[in-house]
């Protein structure tokens, strides 16, 4: 049996690891992220509570094979606060969701984050009680 020189042994490494880099895209399907712009609420939206309103974004920019199209909105308020899911379980590529607003705090320091499979944060806007 043949012993291989250690720079054989680099050599037999060294093609190995290139041609193994160069399969990779062959196995993974390409997929597309997408991070919707959200175009309402937006900075000076007063939303009341217990009212509905419309979340929507910007669906011009969606690519053909998105990751994960079924969408989630949750709320935030600034600092270390639960989020609250506002809405789930929707079409992201609708452009559109209604969503009723929560019993929370007033504050003029809320957001809306809206998933894809990305997530995009609103502006900073107002809920008022
Ligand atoms: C949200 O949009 C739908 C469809 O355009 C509309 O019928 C509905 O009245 C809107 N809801 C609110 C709260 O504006
Ligand atoms: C979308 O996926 C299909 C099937 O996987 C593929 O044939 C097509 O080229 C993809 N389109 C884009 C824009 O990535």
């Amino acid at each position: 049996m043949k012993n291989f020189t250690f720079t054989q042994l680099v050599l037999f490494a060294l093609v190995w690891m290139f041609s193994s880099a160069n399969a990779l895209p062959t196995i993974q399907q390409p997929r597309d992220v997408f991070k919707p712009e959200v175009f309402s609420p937006h900075a000076g939206t007063v939303w009341f509570v217990g009212q509905h309103y419309n979340v929507t974004w910007d669906t011009s920019k969606a690519p053909v094979n998105i990751t994960n199209k079924i969408g989630k909105i949750l709320l935030r308020k600034a600092g270390p606060m639960t989020p609250l899911i506002l809405a789930d379980g929707f079409s992201i590529l609708l452009g559109k969701t209604e969503v009723l607003v929560p019993l929370v705090l007033d504050s003029d320091d809320y957001q809306v984050n809206l998933f894809g499979d990305s997530g995009d944060f609103s502006d900073f806007f107002t809920i008022q009680g």
